[in-house]
């Protein structure tokens, strides 16, 4: 079996495409446009790479961005007032801060100074437990860009045997949320489960969020599974080159002769998150301006 490549890159081209679209004709409607602040402190190279991207793409999309860089050794009440004043501007409707903070800072105090209904990562207590119950608030970026991808792929998940690998509160749980709301049946592996690959080999839906290079092997998978990659690792530069390759969780060549589709890394997963949290953005301006979101966003 050749497993189908899940392009996850057009997915978002399109999405983004769409969100376009739909924030022109909020501007339209709203007299203003949609605004993404993103807050990054201190000078992690890979964070600002990402910083950088967001920050295109919120403009490409014809929202408005709003940049806060702030020194390594911010005190976390700086921190926090800035938080508060993003909270209390009209312009701002999504409020990003760049994880992972400098050591000094408290993440979980930060994230929860957010106000829920700007917090466009959905990382707030608030928004985990609305999506624990089954209310609408705001869904994880990759999470719910990776069940974009399981929904175009496969339709209805009813039924399914889903296997989750990795249990954080970013990626893990939340999408054996989404799973378990789409009717699959759903099992959360991590590193201390018992029997890990025959856990795997139960799967017809496999996401893989563990951070472990190529650690899916092919021998791991039930034939035909349907294979999502979120993660992204850099393996040690070969001889002579300058970057190491980039690789996900699962072992991609090989997995693609047992799967019958899988993300590849990069161009999966990876462009998702930034399209869902413009998505992400859009709805939240919506609904800060009391106008109904629109249907398909
Ligand atoms: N760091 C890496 N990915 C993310 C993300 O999706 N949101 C935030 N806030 N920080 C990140």
């Amino acid at each position: 079996m050749t497993a189908q490549r899940i392009d996850g890159k057009a997915f978002a081209a399109r999405l983004r495409e769409r969100v376009g679209e739909l924030a022109a004709q909020f501007e339209g409607q709203a007299g203003r446009k949609a605004g993404l602040a993103v807050v990054l402190v201190g000078e992690d190279p890979a964070s600002q790479v990402y910083v950088r991207s967001k920050g295109k793409q919120t403009v490409e999309a014809g929202m408005a961005s709003f940049e806060h860089r702030l020194p390594a050794d911010t005190p976390g009440e700086d921190l926090l007032a800035l938080v508060n004043q993003l909270n209390n501007d009209p312009a701002v409707d999504g409020i990003l801060v760049q994880l992972p903070l400098p050591d000094h800072l408290d993440e979980q105090a930060i994230i929860s100074a957010i106000s829920p209904d700007k917090d466009v990562d959905g990382f707030h207590v608030i928004n985990a437990g609305r999506l624990s119950v089954g209310q609408s608030g705001f869904v994880p970026c990759t999470p719910l860009g990776c069940m974009m991808l399981l929904a175009d792929r496969l339709g209805d998940l009813s039924g399914l045997e889903a296997v989750v690998i990795g249990r954080s509160n970013i990626v893990g749980k939340p999408m054996a949320q989404l799973l378990l709301d789409a009717n699959a049946t759903v099992t959360i592996a991590h590193s201390r489960t018992k029997d890990l690959p025959g856990v795997v080999r139960r799967a017809d839906i496999v996401v893989a969020a563990v951070g472990r290079p190529e650690m899916v092997k092919a021998e791991w998978l039930k034939p035909g599974a349907t294979v999502i990659d979120v993660g992204i690792n850099r393996l040690p530069p070969a001889e002579g080159a300058e970057k190491g390759r980039l690789v996900g969780d699962v072992a991609f060549d090989e997995a693609s002769n047992v799967a019958s589709a899988i993300t590849p890394v990069p161009g999966g997963v990876g462009p998702m998150t930034i399209a869902v949290l413009l998505r992400n953005t859009l709805v939240a301006a919506y609904r800060n301006a009391g106008l109904a979101v629109p249907e398909g966003l």
